[in-house]
């Protein structure tokens, strides 16, 4: 049918929150059920986002200032990309994270710069044009599945037959 369309679901989160977990396993789900699914990884720009407001936070005492030129300088590559239906914002706090595989390996893996991004995510999130949710990162894979298999659903429903937003305009 004309105008239908398939959903864009976002899932954002600090390192170790368990975005790559949780949308190979949507993916995967998706599929068995007989919808076509794409996992595609945005991350090296995304979360870069993230990253590089943390590191003026880190180096800046004026912050509230120097946040807001800073998010409105990350954001605008971003203006204009196909707007997200949803995103699942996975939160868990940075001791969590670190409770989990391999944290320490990397540069930015580290509690303090973690807190930094958590807060420069807080800031995105009070951005209410776009769709996000909070979902609590710190249940269990299976459980924290089901319920983003079900927002998808949902979500999946809801914007068939609407048409899709752009991203900051
Ligand atoms: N809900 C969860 N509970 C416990 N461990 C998890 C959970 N989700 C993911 N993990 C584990 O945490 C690590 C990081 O998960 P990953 O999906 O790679 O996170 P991200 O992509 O957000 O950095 C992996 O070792 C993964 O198996
Ligand atoms: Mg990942």
């Amino acid at each position: 049918m004309a105008g239908r369309r398939g959903a864009l679901i976002v899932l954002e989160g600090v390192d170790r929150a368990g975005k790559s977990t949780q949308g190979r396993r949507l993916v995967e789900a998706l599929r068995a059920d007989g919808h076509r699914a794409d996992l595609l990884r945005f991350p090296e720009r995304t979360t870069e986002i993230g990253r590089l407001i943390g590191s003026y936070l880190v180096k800046e005492k004026n912050l509230e200032d120097h946040t807001n030129f800073c998010l409105d300088w990350c954001k605008q590559p971003d203006v204009g990309l196909p707007k997200p239906d949803v995103i699942l914002f996975l939160h868990l706090s940075p001791e969590a994270a670190a409770e989990r595989g391999n944290f320490g390996n990397e540069r930015y893996e580290n509690s303090s710069f973690q807190e930094k991004v958590l807060q420069s995510f807080s800031r995105l999130m009070k951005d209410k044009t776009l769709n996000w949710k909070t979902m609590d990162a710190s249940k269990s894979i299976e459980d924290l599945h089901r319920e983003i298999k079900s927002i998808a659903e949902e979500t999946m429903q809801e914007v068939q037959n609407k048409p899709l937003g752009e991203l900051w305009k």
